[in-house]
């Protein structure tokens, strides 16, 4: 009788409040009383005499407390350096165009295929606890769990990056960073790195323009910049740029109203994905693809693997491949988010990747900064484990988690005892030899402002760097004007102007 009652209430699953502040009430609604006997990490049922007081006890005899504390003292792990802070949920990606004549990835194979997906959006310099309001581009990295093993596409809300040479890709970091003698953000550091490598400023006049602040996380678009080499069944390639469109469009916040919200509410992005998906309003994104023959990165006026450019949308235009979805939030942040391990080199049959050196600077980096955070068998953990195909390596041991470690099976190459055997990939074909020249963009950033930003956006992109810009030096001040000048002498004059005028007094005293 008792047993049938408790299975009636059970089953009224209150369903999930929209607001996450009720995630704790909704549990206790659907729980009804406590949801079993607490234990020590070892599976021992805790006394209330343990928990209870500790006062006039010999603590090395209990063990609740032993277990607690040295178990919080290592709660921590490093945050990512860059993109600390995201927002994430769970998803599928669906193909609505057939590409099987450019590509052979599985995830492609047939037009109506699901394919689960996890998605993270992250500012590039806030850290863990910072604002999600910063201005700032915006990771985009979406997580493709195919039977072939994961493919990431690790993008910004950009289409182009800051620098093509990946040697200045740590000097960079640290320019957007924290000042090291006055652990503040830096506006000297900015201003004179992105004036001594100029190619920065295309990305900048998009971060101080309207992108630099999204309205909501469902209202940004994905790039993944690189221009990746695919290949079909028969061994043909084709050159493609990834582009998330998002179905609510591309919408911005302003400067003034960002700075707002921060101060009541520094994660305002993350609680609104959150709540979006938990009242069943899905965002969604409109998936395509640039695509381009051999001859047609031959015949490209510049080099089109060039990650600080744009590849014009009326050269190459956009071909429709699918939808991507996020209904799923996670359950547990840390289990399911901040041990996300995305990396560019999670690639899958059929899409070989990127021919530049900032892909081939990122093969090491993600992999590199995932064992540093993670530990050795960062693959193994339940979020990044490629559970819609049949991983079977050759590794073995290292630090928790090993999960099956793989069992009985043998643990050498080539072995005479069943142990997996590769593939053969017929009619594949190798990455492309590209030579890079040094960068220069100044035509694109001209294009940026003088034709594809509103008279409106114009103003707001001035008003933003003259914001970041009052603080510096006076000589950083004039070699920023230079510059700007020579991407648009309507730029650095107005720039100019902002500085003489004494509206910049408003912002020293904002920051102050
Ligand atoms: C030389 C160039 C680059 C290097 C060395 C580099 C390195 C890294 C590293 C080490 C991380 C942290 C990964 C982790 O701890 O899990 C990271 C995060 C990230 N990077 Fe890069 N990166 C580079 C360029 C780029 C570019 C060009 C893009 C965009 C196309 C990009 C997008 C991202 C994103 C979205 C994340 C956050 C991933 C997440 O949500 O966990 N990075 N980067
Ligand atoms: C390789 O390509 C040829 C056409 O060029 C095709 O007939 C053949 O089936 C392909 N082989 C495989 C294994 O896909
Ligand atoms: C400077 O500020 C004063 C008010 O504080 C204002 O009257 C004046 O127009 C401003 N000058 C410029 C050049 O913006």
């Amino acid at each position: 009788m008792f047993r049938l009652l408790f299975l009636l209430f059970s089953i009224v699953v209150i369903a999930f409040d929209d607001d996450p502040a009720q995630q704790l009430p909704a549990f206790k609604e659907r729980t009804k009383g406590p949801i079993g006997l607490m234990t020590t990490s070892n599976g021992v049922p805790v006394p209330y005499r343990e928990v209870s007081s500790s006062l006039n006890t010999k603590f090395l005899f209990n063990e609740y407390l032993l277990d607690s504390i040295t178990h919080i003292i290592r709660e921590r792990i490093p945050e990512r350096f860059v993109h600390a802070k995201g927002a994430a949920a769970f998803g599928y990606f669906e193909v609505t165009h057939d590409i099987t004549n450019i590509c052979k990835a599985k995830l492609f194979s047939a037009v109506g295929k699901k394919t689960p997906i996890v998605a993270r959006f992250s500012p590039i310099n806030p850290e863990r606890g910072g604002s999600d309001l910063y201005r700032d581009a915006r990771g985009f990295a979406v997580r493709f769990y195919t039977e072939d093993g994961n493919f990431d596409m690790v993008g910004f809300n950009t289409p182009m990056f800051s620098i093509k040479d990946p040697i200045y890709f740590t000097t960079f970091t640290h320019s957007q960073k924290r000042n090291p003698a006055t652990n503040l953000f830096d506006s000297n550091m900015l201003w004179d790195f992105v004036t001594e490598r100029p190619e920065s400023m295309h990305i900048f006049l998009m971060v101080f323009g309207d992108r630099g602040i999204p309205y909501a996380i469902r209202n940004l678009p994905g790039f993944n910049i690189h221009t990746y080499q695919v290949v079909n069944e028969a061994g043909e390639y084709y050159f493609v740029r990834f582009h998330f469109l998002p179905n609510s469009g591309i919408k911005h916040m302003d400067a003034e109203q960002a700075r707002i919200i921060s101060g009541i509410d520094s994660d305002y992005l993350i609680r609104g994905l959150y709540r979006d998906i938990a009242k069943g309003d899905f965002p969604s994104w409109s998936v395509s693809l640039q695509i381009l023959t051999l001859e047609d990165v031959k015949n490209a006026d510049f080099n089109v693997f060039d990650v600080t450019k744009v590849l014009p949308l009326d050269k190459y235009p956009l071909h429709p491949i699918g939808q991507m979805v996020l209904n799923k939030n996670f359950d547990n942040y840390f289990a399911e988010v901040e041990q996300l391990a995305f990396s560019p080199s999670n690639l899958v049959p059929g899409i070989l990747g990127g021919a530049d050196k900032i892909f081939e600077a990122r093969r090491l980096a993600y992999r590199e900064a995932q064992y540093y955070r993670l530990g050795v068998n960062f693959n193994k953990i339940r979020v990044n484990c490629p559970f819609m195909g049949h991983p079977l390596t050759y590794n073995r041991d290292g630090t928790a988690p090993v999960r099956d470690n793989e069992r009985d099976i043998p643990n050498y190459y080539p072995n005479s005892f069943n142990g997996p055997i590769p593939y053969m990939d017929y009619n594949t074909t190798k990455l492309i030899d590209i030579v890079e020249d040094e960068p220069n963009n100044f035509d694109q950033a001209r294009d940026l402002y003088q034709n594809q930003m509103s008279a409106d956006e114009k103003e707001r992109l001035i008003d933003n760097i003259l914001y970041s810009l009052a603080t510096a030096t006076k000589f950083l001040q004039a070699r920023a004007i230079t510059l700007l000048s020579t991407i648009h002498p309507d730029l650095g004059s107005r720039v100019e102007q902002g500085l003489l005028s004494n509206m910049t007094e408003n912002y020293m005293n904002l920051k102050k």
